[in-house]
Formats: structure tokens, C-alpha cells, sequence
């Protein structure tokens, strides 16, 4: 992809001076030494001291298929600077697989849970490789996101799309290399709410919400007394909707209740982790609240250097003010740098078809990140008592987080939006005196798309045997487009006062393989004398930093990690 000279040697600058400034926006503080995670005035403290961090998503950790293999990723991850490891502490399978980690079975009508050496115990090394390191396991209960293969659409008269199996197609990823194949709440619809199919039947059904319950007991009884774990998320991007579909009443209420029931019962076993919810971080600006704001009196004085926004509460009428004098102050810029947006950088960065005329803000409402369709409405689940800190996400290639403005170049809007959805979950922390936390954030590179696979499928829709993938345009952005967007987000955290960030997702190399494992052996070469090699990388769905360009945005990471951190555990 082309880029103007001029605009390489800006990128340069950026990346090397965009995340060197330290936190300034509070005084740091102090609290009595406690061996967990406790929260202070919107703030994180580890063992009396203040905890900012800058952290990695590895889902696959308990996969691996040695010990060596786990203590060499977490050894590298925390020479990376980086402090807290986000992992999957699920996978159920609905019958036992001949090889490879499984935590739950879910099947004939009943749970049970492994706790054998490929089983619970793969999750206890990574804990206790974890306390080794230095490093906090962020621990993942449940997942949103199960797709099969072509089997859901046998019930309910429903179409639902599912793996694409047509001989040549990548139907036969080995299981658990991607995030969506370790089970998780689509497992349990499947087998106990059999006549319905519906995907919020995990949120409602009494049956599924014991046997997610007793799990949840049996997972964080396991840990109660570990001062490794950082804290407990109740599942990845809970929302109505899954590659099962939502039953129509499905709406923010039923998901915040579900957060609610499952945090109380959280605590009330472990009163020692935070708990939070793992969310996409979905606003629902004038939904009815179950946990409405208490305005607290006006504050006399406020802490000197508070770089913080002022806080003020989310409305309609509000966003859409905003983004209009946004989308001014772009104009203006894009005016003065008179670089037309049409010659400018330009990505594929969404699905959505690129706009030909300008379009009113208003007349596109707020937006689906914002107006409640998905369900969650994240300013609500973070006022639950029992929730410790907000979670939200930033998957640009997956999610629309604002309305594009045509006058500027495709990738600056996601860029753009990016910045202005980290700003207002730093201040949706600051409304409600709790710590925030970026769980994943990520953008698809041209040499990653191949490998892309969205989070509610199975197939990778610009992979080499992906029959669609000719039919579509380049996907994509550069790897120093990446770097620069990281470079600005990991910067707009700092500034705003974001507690931690977590990059997806971690890089592996030199992995052990075993045959029916995610870390499976390649067969190089045919005829009499094929070789089988012995290491591999770790899994791949499109966001993961191996390959070209990888040395470069650790080094992003790296000195993010620094900043965030002066003061390490
Ligand atoms: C807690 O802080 C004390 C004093 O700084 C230090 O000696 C100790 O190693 C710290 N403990 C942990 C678990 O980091
Ligand atoms: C990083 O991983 C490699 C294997 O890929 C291993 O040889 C090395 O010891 C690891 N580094 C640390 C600091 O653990
Ligand atoms: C479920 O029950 C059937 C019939 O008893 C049995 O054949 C099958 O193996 C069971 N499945 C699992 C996963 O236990
Ligand atoms: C599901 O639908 C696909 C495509 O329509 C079809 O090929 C497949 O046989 C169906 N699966 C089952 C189990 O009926
Ligand atoms: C996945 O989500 C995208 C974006 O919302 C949508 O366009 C696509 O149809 C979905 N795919 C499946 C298999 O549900
Ligand atoms: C959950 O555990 C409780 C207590 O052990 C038990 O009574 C209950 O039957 C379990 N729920 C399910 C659905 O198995
Ligand atoms: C944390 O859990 C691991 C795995 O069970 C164990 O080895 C380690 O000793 C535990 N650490 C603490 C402080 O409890
Ligand atoms: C919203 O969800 C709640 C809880 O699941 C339900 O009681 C209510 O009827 C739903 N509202 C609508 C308008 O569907
Ligand atoms: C678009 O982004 C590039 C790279 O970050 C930047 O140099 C340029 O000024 C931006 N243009 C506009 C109009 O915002
Ligand atoms: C599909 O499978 C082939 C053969 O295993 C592999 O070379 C290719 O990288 C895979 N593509 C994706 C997108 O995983
Ligand atoms: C595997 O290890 C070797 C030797 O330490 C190193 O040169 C190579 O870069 C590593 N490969 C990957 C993919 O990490
Ligand atoms: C399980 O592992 C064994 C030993 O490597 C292998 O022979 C077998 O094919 C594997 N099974 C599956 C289903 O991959």
C-alpha cells in the first residue's frame, strides 16, 4: 500500500515519541499492602501500590501442550513489560476429545468437569507459571461466541449460519485455534434448552444458569487464595445475540440481571478478586437503568493535576453534539493538511459499504454501539455493586463504534473512533469512581487477513480457500497503519485515564506440536520422505502480531507497557 513520504516520517515521529509520557493526570497513591487486586478511587493497587498496566490476550495458554511451552510464553510476555495476561478459564466439549486440554463435558443432560493433567490442572500451571513471571491471569468464565459446523440450523426452523464444511474450505482449523471453539453458552443452549435454541436462554433458563453457577463455583473455589489471579470475568462479550439467535424480548435488562446474579454469586464464594464482566462495552445512552447513577453532591475540591474529563452523564442528545463538532474539527484539519481524503491512506476497514455523500449525523442516530441493539448497556453492569471495574473492547473490523465521516480518510475514522470510544470509557470510570479496562483491542493487517476469522464464524472469509475471497476487496490495514493506530490508543488510555489495556493477541513461536491439538505438527514436503516438524506457532484468528513488522509493534507495546508502569509489581 502506498504511503506519501511525508506521511511515513510522520508516523515515525509518532511512534517513537506517542506513548513516552508518563501518567500525570492524578497523584499516584497508596493503600494498606493487601496480596489482591483492590480498587481505590477509580484506581487499581497490588500490595499497597498503585497498578496501571499494559496487557495480552493468550486464550491458548492452557492449551499448549507442555509445561516448557507455557513458561517460555509467559517468560516472554513478561520480558515484554507487559503485566496482566488475559486466558480463557473454559472449554467444554460436548464429547471427550481423544487429545488435547478440555475443562467441562457437557452432555446427556448433565456437566462434569476434568480436573485430570489435561484437564483443570493445565489451568493451574498456567496460574502458578504465571506467579513465576510476575504476572496477573485476567481468568475468562464463559465464552459468547460458539459457532458449529453446520448443525445448528437442524432446530427451530432457524437459518443460522454456521462452518462452511465443503471439501477444500478450512472447516478442519484443530480444535481451540480459535477464541469461539472452546464451548462456552451456546454448549449449554444446545443441551438444556433443546426446544428453544435461543442463544439468551444462558441469560433466563433456570436449569443453565444452575449448572453455569456451579462451574463458576468449582473454577473460582479453585483460586480463592491465588494472589496470581488479577481478577474474575464473568464471560467474553456477553450480549443477546450469538450464531444463535436472540429471542425478541432479549434486551440490556435480561444481560445487566444476568451480570448481576453471577457477580453476587462470585463474590459470595471469593471475597478476595475483583470481579468484572468482560463486555464489549455496548452503551445504551437513554435505556432504563437497574442500576441507576446516584448523583453524588457537588465536589468541593478536586484533585489538583485531574487531567480527567469532566464527567457527565451518557445521552442521545450529547453524543450526537459531540461527534457534530468532531466531525467540524476534522474538516478543518483535513482542510489545512489538503490532503483530499480520496487520494489519502485508504483501508477496507469495515464490512459496511463506504459512503458516497456526506451524511447527517442525525439521521443515523447514535449508532449500534450505543443505542442498546446488542443488548449490553456497559454503563449500567459497571454501577452493579459487586462488578469492580468496567471492561470494553475495541475491534474496529468487527464493530462500528460511531457514524464515518466521509470528508476524511477511512482509515483516520477508525482511528478516530477508536480514540473517542477509549476516551468515554475512561470517563464512564470516572462517573462511577471505578477503574476501567481495555480487554482487547486490535486491528486486522493485510498479512493477517488471510487468517482472520470473525469472532461469530468458523471460516476466515479472505483465507486462500475461502470460495468468497476473490469476490472481495483488499482487507486490511498496513503494519505501520497498525502501529500508528496502536501507538494513538495505547496514548488516548494513558491520557484519559484508562487502568489497563490488553493487546490482542500474544504471539508464540517454537511451540511443542501433538497431533489433535491447536499446536498440531505441519507436514512439509510429499512422496517417501515427508517431514514432520516438531515446533509450531501459536494459534492465529487474524489479530495475532507474528510474522513481519513484529518486533516493531512490541516495541509500541513495550514502551506503552512503560509508561502505563513506571513503578512495576
Ligand atoms: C510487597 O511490597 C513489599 C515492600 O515493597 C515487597 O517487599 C514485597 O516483595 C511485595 N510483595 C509482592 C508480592 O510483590
Ligand atoms: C522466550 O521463548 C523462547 C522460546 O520461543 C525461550 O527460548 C526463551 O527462554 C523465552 N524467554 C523468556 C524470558 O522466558
Ligand atoms: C450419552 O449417552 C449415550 C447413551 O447412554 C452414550 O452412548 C454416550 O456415550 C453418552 N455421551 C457422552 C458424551 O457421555
Ligand atoms: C444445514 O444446512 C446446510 C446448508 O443448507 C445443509 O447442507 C446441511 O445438510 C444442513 N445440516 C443438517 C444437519 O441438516
Ligand atoms: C457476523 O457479524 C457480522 C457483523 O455484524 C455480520 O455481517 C455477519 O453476517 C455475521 N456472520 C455470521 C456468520 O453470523
Ligand atoms: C449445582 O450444585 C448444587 C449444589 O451442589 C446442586 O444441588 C445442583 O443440583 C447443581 N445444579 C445442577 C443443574 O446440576
Ligand atoms: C496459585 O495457584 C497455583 C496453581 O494451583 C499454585 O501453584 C500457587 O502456589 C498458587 N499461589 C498462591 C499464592 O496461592
Ligand atoms: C426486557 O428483558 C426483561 C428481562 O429479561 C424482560 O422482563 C422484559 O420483558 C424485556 N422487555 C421487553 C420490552 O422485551
Ligand atoms: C490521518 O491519519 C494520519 C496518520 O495518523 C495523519 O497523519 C493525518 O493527519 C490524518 N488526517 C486527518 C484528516 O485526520
Ligand atoms: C487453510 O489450510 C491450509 C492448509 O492447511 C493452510 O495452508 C492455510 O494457511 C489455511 N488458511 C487459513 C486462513 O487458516
Ligand atoms: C525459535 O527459536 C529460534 C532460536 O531461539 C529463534 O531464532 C526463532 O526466531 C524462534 N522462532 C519463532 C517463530 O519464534
Ligand atoms: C491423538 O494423538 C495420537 C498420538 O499422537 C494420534 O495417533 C491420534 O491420531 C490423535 N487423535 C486425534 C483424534 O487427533
Amino acid at each position: 500500500m502506498y504511503l506519501a513520504p511525508l506521511v511515513q516520517v510522520a508516523l515515525s515521529a509518532l511512534l517513537v515519541s506517542a506513548v513516552s509520557p508518563t501518567r500525570t493526570f492524578s497523584k499516584r497513591q497508596s493503600t494498606a499492602p493487601s496480596n489482591f487486586v483492590t480498587t481505590k478511587n477509580g484506581q487499581f493497587f497490588f500490595n499497597g501500590s498503585n497498578l496501571d498496566f499494559v496487557g495480552t490476550n493468550a486464550y491458548w495458554l492452557p492449551t499448549l501442550n507442555s509445561e516448557q511451552d507455557i513458561d517460555n510464553t509467559l517468560g516472554n510476555i513478561s520480558a515484554a513489560g507487559i503485566k496482566v495476561v488475559r486466558t480463557w478459564a473454559f472449554n467444554d466439549v460436548e464429547s471427550i476429545p481423544e487429545n488435547g486440554t478440555w475443562f467441562q463435558l457437557i452432555a446427556n443432560g448433565t456437566t462434569s468437569i476434568n480436573t485430570g493433567p489435561n484437564g483443570l490442572q493445565k489451568l493451574d500451571t498456567v496460574v502458578r507459571l504465571a506467579e513465576k513471571h510476575k504476572l496477573f491471569v485476567l481468568l475468562s468464565l464463559t465464552n459468547n461466541w460458539n459457532p458449529q459446523p453446520l448443525l445448528d440450523n437442524t432446530t427451530a426452523g432457524v437459518s443460522i449460519q454456521g462452518r462452511d464444511v465443503t471439501p477444500g474450505t478450512n472447516n478442519t482449523l484443530p480444535r481451540n485455534t480459535l477464541s469461539n471453539d472452546y464451548g462456552g453458552m451456546d454448549v449449554y443452549v444446545r443441551e438444556f434448552a433443546k426446544g428453544s435454541h435461543m442463544h439468551d436462554q444462558f441469560y433466563l433458563n433456570p436449569t443453565i444458569l444452575s449448572h453455569f453457577t456451579n462451574y463458576t463455583t468449582q473454577i473460582v473455589s479453585r483460586y480463592v487464595q491465588n494472589t496470581s489471579v488479577f481478577a474474575w470475568e464473568i464471560a467474553n462479550d456477553p450480549r443477546c445475540n450469538s450464531s444463535l439467535p436472540a429471542s425478541t424480548i432479549c434486551n440490556t435488562t435480561t444481560v445487566t440481571q444476568f451480570h448481576s446474579t453471577i457477580a453476587q454469586h462470585i463474590a459470595s464464594i471469593d471475597p478476595n478478586h475483583l470481579v468484572s464482566s468482560g463486555n464489549q462495552g455496548f452503551f445504551c445512552a437513554d435505556c432504563p437503568k437497574l442500576f441507576p447513577r446516584v448523583v453524588p453532591p457537588p465536589q468541593t475540591s478536586a484533585t489538583p493535576n485531574n487531567r480527567r474529563r469532566a464527567a457527565k452523564p451518557l445521552t442521545k442528545k450529547r453524543i450526537l453534539e459531540e461527534r457534530k463538532a468532531a466531525q467540524k474539527k476534522a474538516r478543518k484539519l483535513q482542510q489545512r493538511s489538503a490532503s483530499p481524503a480520496a487520494g489519502g491512506i485508504r483501508i477496507r476497514g469495515r464490512w459496511m459499504s463506504t459512503e458516497t455523500k456526506r451524511q447527517n449525523t442525525e439521521d443515523q442516530g447514535v449508532g449500534s454501539a450505543f443505542d442498546g441493539s446488542q443488548g449490553v448497556d456497559s454503563e449500567d453492569i459497571i454501577n452493579i455493586p459487586q462488578i469492580g471495574f468496567g471492561t470494553f473492547q475495541l475491534f474496529p473490523d468487527q464493530n462500528s463504534y460511531g457514524v464515518n465521516d466521509p470528508t476524511i480518510p477511512a482509515f483516520n475514522n477508525t482511528v478516530n473512533q477508536g480514540l473517542d470510544w477509549i476516551r468515554r470509557h475512561a470517563e464512564i470510570g470516572t462517573l462511577f469512581n471505578k477503574p476501567v479496562t481495555l480487554n482487547g483491542f486490535g486491528l486486522v493487517t493485510q498479512s493477517n487477513a488471510p487468517a482472520f476469522v470473525p469472532f461469530n464464524t468458523t471460516q476466515a472469509p479472505f483465507g486462500p480457500d475461502s470460495p468468497t475471497a476473490q469476490a472481495q476487496q483488499p482487507f486490511g490495514v498496513t503494519d505501520q497503519q497498525r502501529d500508528d493506530a496502536y501507538s494513538q490508543w495505547l496514548q488516548a488510555g494513558l491520557q484519559s485515564g484508562l487502568q489497563g489495556m490488553l493487546q490482542y493477541q500474544w504471539s508464540q513461536g517454537n511451540l511443542t506440536t501433538a497431533v489433535g491439538t491447536d499446536i498440531t505438527p505441519t507436514v512439509v514436503g510429499t512422496g517417501t520422505s515427508p517431514v514432520v516438524t516438531g515446533t509450531g506457532l501459536s494459534p492465529n484468528d487474524g489479530y495475532s502480531l507474528q510474522g513481519v513488522g513484529q518486533a516493531q509493534v512490541q516495541g509500541v507495546i513495550q514502551q506503552a507497557a512503560q509508561a502505563f508502569a513506571p513503578d512495576a509489581r
